[in-house]
């Protein structure tokens, strides 16, 4: 990658999205980077993380060693340490047992069924080799064996699920006549196994047993060689099982990871929008491949990672597909696969019957939704859909959106908390920003108590932040910020105003400031004494029985306590009773 020097900065081709025009801005004094193309930015930190699909603690390693800093490690705890051990052992177990089922696979006679079987499924030698696919044979003390002649623990392998107890204790192995599936982290690690029935035997799959090292919600299948190959497309496809990855694979589509035949998790989203800024699910055009698509709609929102989906014709799996089709007919409909979120809407009036009732419940349906999509122009454009569809004025649209502010979904219910961080609160954007220009600012707000007072968790650790990293002298240490601030969408924008042209004059930014200050005092107040008022008046139509009054009221308590959700009010739970 090849910068130039612009001014105090350098710029040059962002190396996360296509782009012809120099958008990738660098700047060393202020050790950060952001491109005004695609919005990704932060440390050097994040740019390791992005650009090599690194862990925040493998690119320290990794800047640590290059230039030969000695990383002081914080003392691990005995408590710590335990578990590390038990984890380093669990997945050298694992990881002894792979061997031992692969060797099986390729020269036990016993395995020649389970090697007929993938030849009839397409499995080649290299995708073989490359998953370290396996056979664990027809019989109850193979890998007991073989881990008994490496003095292998047993109790350690029936803790990582290789091995079964019985309740006289006697142990014996979990898979037998199994084709095994060696399931890594994103480290490489070996942390359970996915294993198909090559017989009749039910369940089809069974996997590791869930120990400190294996979590079905947390861990995808193929994760270490999807790795490098979403960071080259930029995109991961999900689908939904083992063969289909492999299917896929082997016809150098790579960029392809599987959960293990669960629902997808938000720990799931989180990883996947380390492998990829963008998501395609892969599902089974059917109902249930459907519906599960579209639950997943909610996390993907949350997480901020586009995801669209790609829907293959009923009852064919990407197995199936490619099988009969061929690869290009797969890259046809990846090219063609459509936002989850239009799909979403428009699943959701298929049963819309044109009567207001339908109206008010497609509305009510997709409206939590709709406020949790990030960008306002897509927010637009879904608007001018629902408007179209359900000849709803957008004005009205509006106003429905706004009323239903309380977390409506399952999902934001349990997370109301996590939600209120999750929106910008629009004061503490502009004063951050600001001091991001005007460090010189910095002690002014602190003394005021204002930093301290910032709305949602995510940006009051910015406000602390920008005090503990201001040197007298009007200097902020943007580098040191940047590396301790835990939110990545904060780091982001933190990096681009630090690169962004100046938008106020000094006047104006001092200005700003002092209305801010003067405004945080005041506005708490107000906000409270509005609650305690309505709250007097509910208490007034309760007595009276005004059923219509009191509905009213407290439609405006409701919205009055959604502004307090998006983070406008900083009230605590007793004073909103
Ligand atoms: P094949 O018949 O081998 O092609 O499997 P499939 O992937 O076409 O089958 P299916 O659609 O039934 O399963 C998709 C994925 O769900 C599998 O790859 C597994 O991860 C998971 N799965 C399917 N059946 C079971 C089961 O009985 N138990 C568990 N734990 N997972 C299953
Ligand atoms: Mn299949």
């Amino acid at each position: 990658m090849s910068l130039r020097k612009r001014g105090k900065t350098y710029v040059g081709l962002c190396p996360f999205h296509a782009e012809k025009t120099p958008s990738f801005t660098v700047s060393d004094d202020r050790q950060a980077f952001y491109c005004f193309g695609c919005g990704v930015g932060g440390s050097v930190f994040d740019f390791l993380m992005r650009v090599r699909n690194l862990t925040f603690a493998e690119a320290a390693k990794e800047l640590a060693d290059r230039y030969g800093i000695h990383l002081p490690e914080a003392p691990e705890t005995p408590v710590q340490k335990r578990a590390r051990e038990l984890a380093d052992l669990l997945c050298e177990v694992n990881e002894a047992a792979a061997a031992y089922f692969h060797r099986v696979l390729l020269e036990d006679p016993a395995a020649g069924p389970a090697r007929d079987y993938l030849r009839r499924r397409d499995m080649g030698p290299e995708i073989i080799r490359e998953f370290r696919l396996g056979y664990a044979p027809a019989r109850w003390d193979g890998c007991r064996r073989q881990l008994l002649g490496k003095r292998i623990s047993l109790q350690v392998a029936v803790q990582a699920g290789l091995l079964a107890q019985k309740t006289e204790g006697e142990v014996y192995d979990r898979f037998r006549n199994r084709l095994m599936f060696p399931i890594r982290d994103l480290a490489g690690r070996v942390v359970g196994f996915g294993g198909r029935a090559l017989d009749e035997t039910l369940p089809k799959y069974l996997n590791s047993p869930e120990s400190p090292v294996f979590h079905k919600g947390r861990i995808l299948y193929g994760l270490p060689v999807a790795r490098e190959a979403c960071r080259k497309e930029g995109e991961v496809l999900v689908v939904e099982g083992y063969f289909d990855l492999l299917a896929l694979h082997g016809r150098g589509i790579r960029h392809v990871v599987a959960p293990l035949g669960t629902a997808l998790t938000v720990q799931h989203v989180r990883l996947l929008a380390r492998l990829a800024p963008r998501a395609v699910v892969v599902f089974d055009g059917d109902e249930a491949g459907m519906r599960a698509a579209l639950r997943s709609l909610e996390l993907f929102l949350r997480e901020k990672l586009p995801a669209r989906l790609l829907k293959l014709p009923d009852g064919m799996d990407p197995d199936d597909f490619v099988g009969q089709r061929g690869k290009d007919a797969f890259l046809q409909l990846l090219a063609e696969a459509r936002p989850l979120f239009e799909v979403f809407l428009e699943e959701s009036l298929v049963d819309y019957d044109g009567s207001i009732a339908g109206k008010v419940r497609s509305v009510r349906k997709v409206a939590p939704f709709l406020k949790l999509v990030d960008s306002r122009v897509e927010q637009e454009s879904y608007l001018q859909l629902l408007t179209r569809r359900l000849g709803v004025s957008e004005e009205v649209l509006r106003q429905e959106l706004g009323l239903v502010g309380a977390p409506e979904t399952e999902w934001g219910r349990r997370h109301a908390e996590k939600r209120d961080d999750t929106r910008v609160p629009a004061m503490e954007e502009v004063v951050a920003r600001i001091l991001i220009h005007y460090p010189s600012g910095i002690p002014l707000l602190a003394e005021a108590g204002i930093l301290d007072e910032f709305e949602g968790q995510e940006w009051r650790e910015l406000g602390r932040l920008l005090e503990k990293h201001y040197r007298t002298g009007g200097i902020l240490d943007l580098g040191g910020l940047l590396v301790e601030l835990t939110s990545e969408d904060l780091r982001r924008r933190v990096s681009s105003w630090s690169l962004e042209e100046n938008p106020w004059s000094e006047e104006n930014a001092s200005l700003r400031l002092r209305e801010y200050i003067e405004g945080i005092k005041g506005r708490k107040g107000r906000r409270l004494d509005d609650l305690r008022r309505l709250q007097h008046e509910i208490r007034i139509a309760e007595e009276k029985r005004d059923e219509a009054r009191l509905g009213e009221l407290l439609a405006r308590k409701a919205a009055l306590v959604a502004r307090r959700v998006r983070g406008k009010a900083n009230l605590t739970k007793g004073e909103m009773e």
